[in-house]
């Protein structure tokens, strides 16, 4: 159990990666803070799938592009359980159309749960943290960025400058707060199986096109990004912070877009 006593907020939770990480934190023994913003069926299956399996956890609903509703988030998960010590910012979504069609709805849809949600979780995330400071608490921020905090990926502008710009808010940060003993890691990755890319999951000519460029043959799962998540949540990683770790089956460096 690498997460024992811990609790641990999963944004992003009832489905995908995100849900995957909150059972696999669970089964090393983190009480889970469970987040939705609109599939309260998933976040209620991730909850019983955690409390099937002895462990504890917590439904929030919450619109990660709302202020209002993080702090929400944040102050629902100290009430039930009195701290947290886990920030897993997977919540995130992207929308497809050429540079010049995206309107400025969309762009402020993805920016502000990709990277502005992000921004003001993890500050409320570290405030919590300093105002219990003098109990000597560390604490681990996980970001789920993606591929595209590095690569070009077009007819997806706005998500990509969403990722580019959490690479940066992850190095700034870890530089920001080290000496208060918080570390804050990326995981960046590939074409994982999830909702977020069922176009693609649903277009044989795209898919096939994509898989030829993964060198490990495969589309990701949500249990390969999962374990990575523990690691870097646990006392393992104390010494590794600013880093983003890439979870893609080698996409990045055989990456052309067609
Ligand atoms: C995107 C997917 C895409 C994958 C690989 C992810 O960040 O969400 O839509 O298939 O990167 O390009």
């Amino acid at each position: 159990m690498r997460l024992k006593n811990k609790t641990a907020i999963v944004t992003g939770s009832s489905q995908g990666i995100g849900r995957a990480i909150a059972l696999r934190f669970a089964g090393e023994g983190a009480n889970v803070v469970i987040n939705y913003n609109r599939n309260p069926q998933g976040a209620e299956e991730a909850l019983r799938e955690i409390e099937a399996a002895g462990g504890s956890g917590l439904i929030v609903q919450a619109d990660l592009g709302k202020l209002a509703d993080i702090k929400k988030l944040i102050a629902a998960a100290i009430e039930h359980f009195g701290r947290v010590d886990i920030l897993v910012n997977n919540a995130g979504l992207e929308t497809h159309a050429p540079f010049w069609e995206v309107s400025e709805e969309d762009y402020d849809k993805v920016l502000n749960v990709n990277l502005k949600g992000v921004f003001s979780t993890t500050q409320e995330f570290v405030r919590h943290l300093m105002l219990d400071n003098n109990h000597g608490r560390k604490g681990k921020v996980v970001n789920i960025s993606s591929v595209h905090e590095e690569l070009p990926f077009p007819n997806f502008s706005a998500y990509c400058a969403s990722k580019g710009g959490l690479k940066m808010l992850t190095r700034n940060l870890a530089v920001e707060l080290g000496s208060m003993g918080i570390n804050i890691n990326n995981i960046a990755p590939g074409a994982v199986e999830t909702p977020i890319n069922s176009k693609l999951l649903n277009d044989p000519m795209k898919l096939g096109a994509l898989l030829n460029q993964i060198p490990l043959g495969r589309l990701g799962q949500p249990a390969d990004v999962s374990g990575l998540a523990v690691f870097l949540s646990s006392d393992d990683a104390d010494y590794v912070t600013g880093a983003t770790y890439y979870v893609d089956g080698g996409l990045t460096w055989n990456y052309q877009e067609q």
